[in-house]
């Protein structure tokens, strides 16, 4: 009688390595890249030879991205660069500089392409923005990056809020009073 073969040891599972977490951009990197956004969506506006539908929703979309920047950035950047640096000139400044970007935002949110100033009012905030920044990137983020603040922890927790704003902007009628303050409804 021949021999039974005995079945062959089924090789054990492979097991799978764990999927790797892509690491989050860290709070700096967030940030650039919501500035770089910005520069790219005025000078889409630039380029515009016309007013119009088109004009419209590149101001209004600048307005929200500035919206939702300037909140995170109070609420969540700067409170937390305070607490690391010994002087706290560049953020105050900053907080001075969010408060006329903001006034110009609301304006434009109130307005149309075609109204008295409109242009102006693209262009100059277009400066101003391009101005805020370069201090950003080119004073306050340098310093944070000597410090022991974990960028990577608040990266995220900005990466978060940035989210839920823009779920409540999706859904206006769910924003408090305290929230409509800070968050322009377009
Ligand atoms: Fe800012
Ligand atoms: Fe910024």
């Amino acid at each position: 009688m021949p021999a039974r073969k005995t079945p062959a040891a089924r090789p054990a599972p492979r097991k799978r390595a764990p999927p790797r977490r892509r690491a989050a951009p860290d709070a700096l990197a967030m940030l650039r890249d919501d500035h770089r956004k910005v520069a790219a969506l005025f000078a889409q506006v630039a380029r515009l030879r016309q007013d119009g539908a088109r004009k419209a929703s590149l101001v209004e979309r600048i307005c929200r991205e500035l919206s939702v920047h300037a909140k995170v950035e109070e609420e969540i950047f700067y409170p937390a660069a305070r607490t690391v640096l010994r002087h706290h000139a560049d953020v105050d400044e900053a907080d001075v500089e969010h408060a006329t970007l903001k006034a110009l935002v609301a304006e434009l949110e109130r307005a149309k392409p075609g109204d008295d100033h409109y242009d102006a009012k693209v262009k100059v905030l277009g400066e101003y923005v391009r101005h805020h920044v370069k201090e950003e990137q080119e004073t306050l983020f340098p310093k944070l990056r000597r410090t022991p603040l974990d960028l990577a922890v608040l990266g995220e927790r900005i990466g978060a809020r940035k989210r839920e704003l823009a779920a409540l902007l999706a859904h206006p009628e769910a924003l408090d009073d305290a929230m409509r303050r800070f968050v322009p409804i377009v």
